[in-house]
């Protein structure tokens, strides 16, 4: 019993030893026994513990994401720069590793770091400043940093640019009646930035100091042309003589989509000061469209910073020096009849910092009407209605944003127009047209818009807002053939209940057949709402089920039918970035539609940008150059019309006739254009050159295309997919600007509207059959035209990909009123280019 109690108390040994035993052999080893055995189980425990805290605070705590996140400490950075006035400028200050740069530099360190001393919160999280470098003036740039370690990190919030720079303040102001031998620091500043931007001014990695000058001069991201390396973090400081302010352009420039991820940042400052940040960009960029900015004075700092995974080629830059004056010059007085006005430096970004003035001045008795070709100035944060950043102001109102027209007519003969950009964020800016006119008879032979706008007198009261502010649609009676809004517009009688709100008050769209609790079915039947969505076909065409969560077992003509037969009865299933089918066959071949080019809108004007439809193909005849366009399917196929191939010439039918040319915007450039010959045509069996029929014809190259930024497919509709009327799409070609003209030189776009189908074929005479479509305008001007067919009419999906709705086909006349364009409909021919594609 009591050998048992050792057992069960080892740690009582002793007094076992005192009260219990008389051998003392026998206790002594009973006693090495009870201690071995003591010592183990305390470090069992001691074991467990400790490891039940370290699961407990490192593994538990990682479980939960948003513990482990809020438990990161947090840096603060602050960055800015700051004029220093007893001191003289010194050339070494612009090399980082001269004496006097250092000397200077600690010295403002130090100072920095005193001030700091004057605020509580501050001096305890305080970590270092950084001057990083000089210019004349003199000015210093610099970084503070502040660790907040996780305990207190609901302190972050109170680390603000003002409390920095009340510290900062308060500190000098204090100094400078102190400590008279301190430098002098006055004009301050202070942005919150990011920490990754922080460099220390003699950094061995991607660190690069550039002298500019009037000579181009380039540099690149590292690793160009290949790809950037992921977690670069490059800065360029780019210093040009005084004087001069710097440009730098970028001919190419691929950087990830994902700003958040990988960007570059400009400032017109040596500090990634956001108060002075020129413009923070990433994607992708065409040759057409290349970023280009310039500063206000003679320094630049390019920041270059990369986290993703996704690595892309990068850039190349050209820079250089431009005299000061030559660049700050803009406005003035303009008396000519008329002219151009653009923002500096215009189509660069233009400079920040700028005022300009011009005043144009016609003879007096005449007006001046100013027309915004291109107008884009946008800023982050900032509200169109109050523009209080950057602005063009005319008449008493001030512009900003991005605007597609812009038109003003001035009150007297003179309008004054004032430019204004701020430190901080430049766009690409404006250009704009200017003439007199005369106020007795404003638009000779033309209806006069109240904006001064003149418009062809055929366009009042059509329904169209062709004036932009309405002024050519209101005051109508309207015709007999037009139909009176409740609104007082006009709009003509076809368009009463074709689904699309032309009134703009619905009033057009209001006493349709079908009563208020009824569906309408798409063939215009009506049925009671019960109908929708209860799994059995009540329309005759089952649209009351096309667009259904569940229909199951429903195939009606508009259920997508996947590769294993099963039906989804949603709208336009292919490709729309979700599985609805379980073999996952909607979204198979789906790498369509896209263009990979950031674009600028070019307002007004309807040229195509390089790389705006990478699936337009111009096909060229024997020797008399473009003859009709077509589509990229891909690599192998091009989709166009048969009416190019089927003539009554033997010769058009003949592959060796054609060649096709991909990537192509001007007819008269061919760099980076893919040209390939014909292997085969395969024209419609049914195509009948009577009625425009089966308009559709395949072609296969004899050598596959290389896709590339400007040569890409487009996504082909499943036979199920809806453009619903009233639907905006996009018809391209090189075909004549005009009835009887020649093919244009560069790449058209007209956006035109899909037609409702009664009315397509009341307006075409009844000559339109199931395998045709209308779209266009009713009201004329907006057309495909000769020298179109065969190319696509590409319709952009809420999925983020374009699809190939129409193939142009006919059309009485070009762009006449009530005579909308003629399309091929790809739906209904889509089982057809599948069996001779595979596509
Ligand atoms: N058939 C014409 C051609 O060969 C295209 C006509 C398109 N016309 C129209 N008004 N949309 O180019």
């Amino acid at each position: 019993m009591h050998s048992a109690r050792y057992e069960f108390d080892g740690r009582n040994g002793q007094h076992e030893r005192i009260d219990f035993l008389t051998n003392k052999e026998k206790a002594r080893s009973k006693n090495k026994t009870a201690i071995a055995i003591g010592v183990l189980v305390a470090v069992l425990v001691v074991a467990a513990v400790v490891a039940f805290l370290i699961w407990l605070f490192v593994f538990k705590e990682n479980d939960d994401p948003t513990a482990s996140s809020r438990r990161k400490p947090a840096v603060q950075l602050f960055s800015g720069h700051m004029k220093l006035l007893n001191q003289p400028y010194n050339q070494n200050y612009e090399d980082t590793s001269s004496p006097e740069f250092m000397d200077l530099a600690k010295k403002l360190e130090s100072q920095l770091e005193n001030h700091y001393q004057s605020d509580e919160l501050l001096k305890e999280f305080y970590t270092k400043s950084m001057v990083t470098a000089f210019s004349e003036g003199v000015v210093a740039y610099y970084w503070s940093q502040f660790d907040i370690p996780v305990e207190e990190l609901e302190l972050v919030p109170e680390f603000s640019e003002e409390r920095i720079l009340e510290a900062l303040e308060a500190g000098i102001q204090q100094s400078r009646s102190v400590q008279p031998d301190h430098i002098q620091i006055r004009e301050i500043t202070a942005s919150m930035t990011d920490p990754r931007m922080a460099r220390t001014p003699n950094a061995k990695e991607c660190f690069f100091t550039l002298e500019a000058t009037e000579e181009d001069q380039t540099f690149t991201s590292p690793g160009f042309p290949t790809a950037y390396p992921s977690r670069s973090r490059c800065q360029w400081q780019i210093r040009a003589s005084e004087e001069n302010v710097i440009t730098v352009s970028f001919p190419f420039f691929h950087i990830e989509d994902d700003c958040s991820d990988d960007f570059v940042y400009i400032y017109d400052s040596l500090s990634p000061d956001e108060s002075q940040a020129i413009t923070k960009k990433c994607g992708q960029r065409p040759p057409t469209n290349p970023l280009e900015v310039v500063s206000s004075g003679n320094i630049m700092l390019i920041n270059m910073i990369t986290d993703g995974e996704v690595q892309r080629p990068g850039f190349n830059a050209v820079y250089k020096a431009l005299p000061h004056p030559s660049v700050q010059k803009c406005g003035g007085v303009l008396t000519n009849a008329k002219g151009v006005i653009s923002s500096p430096q215009h189509p660069s970004f233009y400079p920040p910092a700028m005022d300009c003035k011009w005043t144009i001045k016609v003879p007096s008795g005449q007006k001046v009407r100013l027309k915004f070709t291109m107008f884009r100035m946008k800023e982050p944060g900032v509200d169109v209605r109050v523009c209080h950043k950057d602005y063009v102001e005319a008449l008493g109102n001030k512009y900003c944003g991005e605007l597609s027209s812009l038109s003003l007519t001035s009150t007297t003969n003179e309008i004054i127009v004032n430019f204004h950009s701020d430190e901080s964020f430049t766009d690409k800016g404006f250009m704009a047209e200017y003439s007199a006119f005369d106020p007795q008879n404003p638009c000779p032979n033309e209806f006069a818009c109240f904006s001064g706008m003149c418009i062809a007198k055929e366009l009042k009261c059509d329904g169209w807002n062709d004036c932009g502010d309405m002024s050519d649609e209101i005051k109508c009676s309207c015709g007999t053939d037009q139909f009176a809004c409740n609104n007082g517009l006009c709009k003509p009688k076809l368009w009463i209940c074709d689904r699309v709100n032309d009134c703009g008050d619905n009033s057009d769209e209001k006493a349709c057949s079908c009563e208020n609790n009824e569906w309408r079915c798409r063939n215009g039947q009506c049925m009671s709402q019960g109908v929708v969505c209860d799994g059995k076909m009540d329309c005759v065409d089952g649209s009351d089920e096309a667009s259904c969560e569940t229909s199951p077992g429903i195939c009606s003509e508009f259920s997508f039918k996947c590769a294993n037969g099963e039906c989804v009865n949603k709208v336009n299933a292919e490709c729309d970035r979700i599985d609805d089918c379980a073999d996952k066959s909607d979204e198979s071949f789906c790498d369509c539609g896209t263009r990979p080019y950031k674009l600028n809108r070019i307002v007004g004007g309807q040229n195509a940008e390089l790389g705006e439809w990478p699936w337009q193909v111009s096909l060229h005849f024997q020797t008399y150059g473009h003859s009709c366009g077509a589509s990229i399917l891909s690599e192998k196929w091009l989709l166009s019309a048969s009416h190019c191939f089927v003539t009554q010439s033997q010769e058009n039918i003949l592959p060796s006739n054609w060649q096709s040319y991909s990537g192509m915007q001007d007819q008269y450039k061919h760099d980076d254009v893919q040209r390939r010959s014909i292997h085969r045509i395969v024209p419609h069996p049914e195509y009948n050159m009577m009625t425009f029929d089966y308009d559709v014809a395949l072609l296969e190259l004899s050598e596959p295309l290389e896709f590339t930024n400007s040569i890409r497919p487009i996504c082909l509709p499943s036979s199920s997919h809806v453009f619903p009327a009233g639907m905006s799409c996009w018809v391209t070609g090189w075909g004549a600007l005009r009835e009887g003209a020649r093919a244009a030189q560069l790449l058209q776009k007209v956006s035109v509207k899909i037609i409702n189908d009664t009315v397509c074929n009341t307006v075409t005479e009844g000559q339109v059959t199931s395998r045709m479509m209308c779209s266009g305008h009713l009201s004329g001007g907006m057309d495909a035209c000769q020298g179109d067919s065969g190319g696509p009419l590409s319709c952009f999906e809420e999925s983020g990909r374009w699809f190939q709705a129409g193939i142009v086909s006919w059309g009485e006349g070009c762009a006449r009123r009530m005579k909308p364009g003629v399309y091929s409909r790809v739906t209904k021919l889509r089982e057809w280019i599948k069996k001779e594609t595979g596509i």
